[in-house]
């Protein structure tokens, strides 16, 4: 009997203590988080700096150098994976999830061209990321 006491007490401890883990590192993950605004700015921003106009002048490139395609590809697989778990400024959190699901797919994409060194599914792909921005933009920024 207090055997069996000591068992479920044992047992109480240890899933509030992995309840407790998985809350801390749901919250360090958080943390680090970049806010939209910054993977905007990062990805999509005004000047030569933003990830798609490096990308748009390596790509214009008769023989584009990967390294710096892929660096950029790269920077936007990363960068668009992570908004899904930023709340948006406006609009509600389903739709949220649909549109930064979908970008971030767009980039994988775009990052998977480039990986395989294709000139054409590169330019490509970057065209669709290009016009991801109305739809989301309408739904979810002020
Ligand atoms: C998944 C949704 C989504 C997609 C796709 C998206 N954006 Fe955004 N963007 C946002 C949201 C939300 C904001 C507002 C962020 C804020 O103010 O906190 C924003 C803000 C911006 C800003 C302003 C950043 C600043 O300094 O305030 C720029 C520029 C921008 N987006 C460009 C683009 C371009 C260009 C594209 C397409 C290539 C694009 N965005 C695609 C959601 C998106």
């Amino acid at each position: 009997m207090t055997r069996r006491l000591f068992g479920a007490a044992t047992a109480a401890c240890v899933s509030l203590g992995v309840l407790g883990l998985a809350l801390a590192s749901a919250g360090a993950g958080d943390a680090e988080t970049p806010t939209i605004k910054s993977v905007m700015q990062k990805l999509n921003g005004k000047g030569a700096k933003a990830e798609s106009a490096r990308l748009r002048t390596a790509l214009a490139k008769p023989s584009p150098d990967w390294k710096t395609v892929q660096t950029s590809t790269k920077e936007f697989a990363a960068l668009s994976a992570s908004l899904a778990k930023s709340e948006p400024p406006r609009g509600d959190a389903e739709s949220w999830k649909k549109f930064a699901e979908a970008y971030a797919s767009q980039c994988q994409a775009l990052d998977d061209a480039a990986g395989k060194k294709s000139v054409a599914d590169t330019k490509a792909a970057f065209q669709k990321v290009s016009m991801s921005c109305m739809g989301c933009h309408k739904s979810h920024k002020k």
